[in-house]
């Protein structure tokens, strides 16, 4: 039986990040390497080995992830971590997005996370990991970022709940919450839209993150939040009137909702 992981969101980012630590762990047999683009995946493969598995597939489409459960019934495995972080931000007014365009990230950042765990869950077994990608956004509601950052705090919520659930099959659910990371979020996220983020405070590189989040998950953590500014943050989250949080957050971002 081999011991694998599972990264979604490989080809790029924190993902890729994730693969770059894991590649030298003994632990894992095989690390399966999820997105949509085949040649960055093969690229895994080509920098890294036989380790790499790429499995290129559309997230956002639950009937992928079902025919990827299938697929995982065919193997003989155990699977010792999952790394639920495919997910992508818009960063614009909800007027800016398209019906389609807006269900399709509710579809990634939050149908996606719980399909990928319902159909790996069976494959694990005592001391399996489960990491998801959440966001400091997870913390608050974020105007201009709505549908984001609400995704983000359903991923909070769902693993830290699941992880109490799964305490009995002995398997570890944490959840990640990052403030700004330099990756390709914003080529996606930025869309020049007339209100939007444009004040990306504190950004850190994908590798401080990606360690502390296998450290806490290890730990046996179920929350892992990374620096001091994205812990403050957290905290006055929990003190502050969410009104209050919102006003500060237009007025870092220089927004002003009533102004056409
Ligand atoms: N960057 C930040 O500031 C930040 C902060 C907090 C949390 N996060 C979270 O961190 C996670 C990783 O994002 P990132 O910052 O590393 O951004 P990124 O560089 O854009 O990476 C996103 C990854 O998701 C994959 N992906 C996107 N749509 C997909 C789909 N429909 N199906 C399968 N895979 C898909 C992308 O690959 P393909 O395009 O090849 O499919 C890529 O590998 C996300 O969940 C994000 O919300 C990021």
């Amino acid at each position: 039986m081999k011991n694998i992981a599972i990264v979604t969101g490989a080809s790029s980012g924190l993902g890729k990040e994730f693969v770059k630590s894991l590649i030298n762990d003994k632990k894992f047999d095989e690390i399966f390497v999820l997105a949509r683009s085949e040649d960055k995946l093969n690229e895994l493969k080509n920098e890294y080995g036989n380790k790499i598995r790429p499995y290129p597939t559309d997230l956002s489409d639950i009937n992928n992830i079902k025919t990827f459960g299938k697929y995982l019934g065919k193997e003989d495995i155990n699977i010792k971590l999952l790394v639920n972080n495919a997910g992508f931000a818009k960063f614009c007014s909800y007027e800016d997005l398209s019906i389609d365009e807006s269900l399709n990230m509710i579809n990634l950042n939050i149908s996606a996370v719980v399909a990928m765990g319902l159909v790996c869950i069976p494959f694990m077994s005592k001391n399996s990991h489960i990491i998801n990608i959440a966001s400091q956004a997870a913390f608050q509601p974020v105007p201009y970022q709505n549908i984001y950052s609400a995704t983000k705090s359903f991923v909070k919520n769902y693993s830290r709940a699941l992880n109490i659930e799964l305490k009995e099959k002995g398997i570890v659910v944490t959840a990640v919450c990052p403030g700004w990371i330099k990756t390709n979020l914003y080529d996606r996220g930025c869309i020049n839209a007339k209100k939007a983020t444009t004040n990306f405070v504190h950004m850190v590189t994908p590798d401080v993150v990606v360690k502390k989040a296998l450290k806490d998950a290890y730990d046996n953590k179920d929350i892992s939040v990374y620096g001091l500014y994205v812990n403050a943050c957290g905290i006055l989250s929990k003190l502050l009137p969410e009104k209050l949080i919102m006003k500060i957050w237009l007025s870092q971002q220089k927004i002003n909702p009533e102004k056409k």
